[in-house]
């Protein structure tokens, strides 16, 4: 039976009756595919399930995606409850920011790459965001997707500097029938800007330079925040009217190939 929390008062009391085996799934809400996988994982390692829905108004760059950020708070419990989760913690946004913010955890260099060179103030808000939810928690083990594989090391490098005692669970990229990774943004595409946005994922993952499928994205009308390789890995956020799209892969070194 899942029992969905708002208070964090009763959360806190409650989380002193559970077990210490508590598996960790923190989300915005608009559950899709690739949250239900990471349910579905949370599950099968850890006694108790805990996910969070909080759309965290602090890392959002851009107040316009704030608003416009998808709220499916009934569909999400009832998605909850057929993913047989145990606990949904639901809190309202003034009792998450007490301070009014004025507490931000920061860090300063992986943050300033990629997504944190267009989105000013997104990893602070979101960093610090997690550190809260994480405290709350107190879960034995966090579970991100590899999407958002920026933020995913980035909480795991939270979780090191604080000694905070959660393990870092990283899983695969789920993805829609054309390869698309599957994300809450993607229900604000128009119907032609979904056609259009099969484009990305086949371009992205094209043998080709980041030069190249930057070249060729915005021939096809994608506006391109960046396609570029970071450690071994390629990473590529994009634009379709205000929806942001964003993917990455690891890239194979050449010579490493089997075949
Ligand atoms: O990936 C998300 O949905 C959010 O960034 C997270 C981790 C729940 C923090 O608000």
């Amino acid at each position: 039976m899942t029992q969905v929390i708002q208070s964090l008062a009763e959360w806190q009391e409650l989380r002193r009756t559970l077990s210490k085996d508590l598996g960790f799934v923190p989300t915005m809400g608009n559950l899709h595919p690739g949250h239900l996988s990471l349910l579905q994982r949370a599950r099968q390692e850890n006694a108790v399930t805990l996910l969070s829905i909080f759309v965290n108004p602090t890392q959002f760059n851009n107040a316009n995606d704030y608003v416009h950020y998808p709220r499916t708070l009934e569909a999400d419990i009832t998605l909850a409850r057929e993913a047989k989760v145990d606990y949904v913690l639901a809190p309202a946004s003034q009792a998450l920011y007490p301070d009014d913010y004025a507490y931000q955890v920061s860090e300063i260099e992986f943050s300033e790459q990629l997504e944190g060179t267009c989105r000013p103030g997104h990893f602070t808000g979101m960093l610090t965001i997690v550190l809260k939810l994480l405290l709350l928690a107190r879960a034995q083990r966090l579970y991100l997707g590899e999407k958002d594989f920026q933020q995913a090391a980035l909480i795991r490098g939270l979780t090191q500097a604080f000694f905070i005692n959660t393990e870092v669970v990283i899983c695969p990229t789920l993805r829609n029938e054309f390869g698309l990774p599957y994300s809450s943004r993607n229900a604000r595409l128009t119907p032609e800007q979904y056609e259009q946005a099969r484009l990305f994922p086949a371009l992205f993952h094209a043998d080709l330079s980041c030069e190249e499928i930057k070249k060729q994205l915005v021939e096809k009308g994608f506006a391109v925040d960046y396609v570029e390789e970071y450690d071994g890995r390629r990473f590529a956020a994009v634009k379709l009217g205000d929806v942001r799209l964003i993917d990455n892969i690891v890239v194979v070194p050449i010579g490493v190939q089997t075949s």
